[in-house]
């Protein structure tokens, strides 16, 4: 298959953007770059919803309260705008009738002949089980197929985690493979799937695949 052509001057491709909108049955969905401002939503949000996140994310040091308090998050977006800047990260908030829900990342975006990246996301427990995560990975698969240069994204999630690997399958994702104590979350070596998607899967995108289905509506 012909490999799709992209702007290879360009230092960032896809980024910044903004997606959207599409209505799934928890609101409208869109997707916005980081800001400075979101400091007070995303700790708000996220010192509420430790029992909910903790358990899927990285090890980190230092208590919870600190790592998600207000200060954080401006070393936080400084790093990811420059990640961003260099066209090695593209961070997203999702917004959720035009309020803050939770972010979506593409990461350690690898160019060249790879081409790859990951994606990860949480949503506010407030707003879980209405399509808000799945409606968000197709808009950012779309993109960065279509703008961002990119032909594959994989995501790893623990074979506990349920509501995310209905999130990737409902997405069109597929089951490559077990990595073994792959990750160091919730303070111990965790067994991770790998699923992925390459452009070519994708047929006429995710989001109109999602709206076939009944899933999302265009706004
Ligand atoms: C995983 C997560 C992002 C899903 O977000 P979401 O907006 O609820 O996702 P969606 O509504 O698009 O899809 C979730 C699906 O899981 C299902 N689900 C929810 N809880 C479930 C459970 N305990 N067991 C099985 N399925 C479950 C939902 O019913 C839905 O499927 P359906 O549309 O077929 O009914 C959210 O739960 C979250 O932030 N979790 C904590 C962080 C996390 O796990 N991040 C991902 C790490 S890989």
């Amino acid at each position: 298959m012909q490999a799709a052509t992209y702007d290879l001057e360009a230092r960032h491709p896809g980024w910044p953007a903004r997606l959207g909108p599409l209505k799934v049955a928890a609101g409208t969905v869109a997707l916005r770059p980081i800001r400075l401002r979101d400091a007070g939503d995303w700790s708000r949000i996220r010192l509420r919803d430790q029992a909910h996140l903790e358990k899927w994310e990285p090890t980190a040091p230092g208590p919870w309260q600190d790592r998600n308090g207000f200060w954080s998050w401006p070393p936080q977006w400084l790093a990811l705008r420059g990640l961003a800047r260099r066209g090695q990260c593209l961070p997203f908030v999702i917004t959720v009738d035009d309020e803050f829900a939770g972010q979506i990342t593409i990461g350690n975006v690898i160019r060249a002949s790879l081409r790859s990246a990951w994606v990860g996301y949480w949503v506010s427990s407030t707003a879980v089980a209405g399509g808000v995560a799945t409606a968000a990975v197709a808009l950012v698969v779309d993109h960065v197929f279509a703008s961002g240069g990119l032909h594959r994204i994989e995501a790893t999630v623990r074979p506990e985690n349920d509501p995310s690997i209905r999130v990737l399958t409902k997405a069109g994702f597929r089951q490559e493979g077990l990595f073994q104590r792959y990750l160091d979350v919730a303070g111990g070596w965790r067994d991770h799937l790998c699923f992925a998607i390459t452009a070519e899967e994708t047929g006429p995108g995710l989001v109109a695949k999602l709206v076939t289905a009944g899933r999302a509506e265009h706004v």
